[in-house]
């Protein structure tokens, strides 16, 4: 259940934001961390809502979900803070594209979010949130025309459950695209699917 497991974002700045954002305006609680300590976080907790607390790294990384929401070339070093990631389900928010020289060198032709899984041992990876500017991201969505779509993808069925079912606890509509290598693909920069700004739309009968 969304309210029995603990959340941190790691990253605070523009997609950081955009989540604390939806926490805040959910009302879900969630630790937000970054490298330059808590006390650099406090203005935008207070804007984003009372859920929202400012966390020292290490406090983040002691969370059930973690969201990564920093460089793609940060990520490694952030996988050494902890031994064994084992028990984490990892939001991987990162957009390897927009570093490309390092995410050619890294990547070698796998999905991104296989390399976020070798250098965070044991991690459960869920690729999503990624596919929207931070700024749509954390824009209301009117109660017309709907709800906003998020994407989530992972090679591990229950963790995308699990964030699938936290996206709806945060007022958006999650669509679940199954493995990484297969529908993962379809939300990793520059896919089909990025950059894309969907609502769901109810069907009325004609
Ligand atoms: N911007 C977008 O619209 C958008 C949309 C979707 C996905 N993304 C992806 O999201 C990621 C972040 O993008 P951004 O635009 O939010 O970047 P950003 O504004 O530069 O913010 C990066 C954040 O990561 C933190 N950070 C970096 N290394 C860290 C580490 N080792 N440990 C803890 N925190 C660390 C920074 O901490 P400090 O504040 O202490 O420097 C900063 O708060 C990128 O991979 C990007 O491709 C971005």
């Amino acid at each position: 259940m969304v309210t029995d497991t603990s959340y941190a974002i790691i990253g605070s700045g523009n997609i950081g934001s955009a989540l604390a954002r939806l926490f805040g305006r959910a009302g879900v609680e969630v630790r937000i961390a970054n490298t330059r300590g808590p006390a650099t976080i406090t203005e935008l907790a207070a804007s984003a809502g009372p859920s929202v607390l400012p966390v020292s790294l290490a406090d983040a990384l002691a969370r059930d979900v973690i969201f990564l929401a920093i460089p793609f070339t940060a990520v490694e070093q952030l996988g050494k803070e902890l031994p064994d990631w084992t028990g984490k389900t990892v939001v991987d928010v990162t957009n390897a594209h927009y570093a490309p020289d390092a995410a050619k060198d890294i990547l070698k032709g796998r999905p991104s979010s296989h390399y976020v899984a070798e250098v965070l041992p044991g991690a459960w990876v869920v690729k999503a949130f990624n596919q929207l500017p931070a700024q749509t991201l954390a824009a209301p969505v009117p109660p017309s025309p709907g709800r906003r779509v998020v994407f989530i993808s992972s090679d591990f069925p229950e963790s995308s459950g699990q964030i699938a079912q936290l996206a709806d606890a945060l007022g958006l509509s999650a669509v679940e695209l199954g493995r990484i290598s297969e529908g993962g693909r379809l939300i990793e920069v520059p896919n089909a699917l990025v950059l894309r700004n969907f609502t769901e739309q109810p069907l009325t009968a004609a």
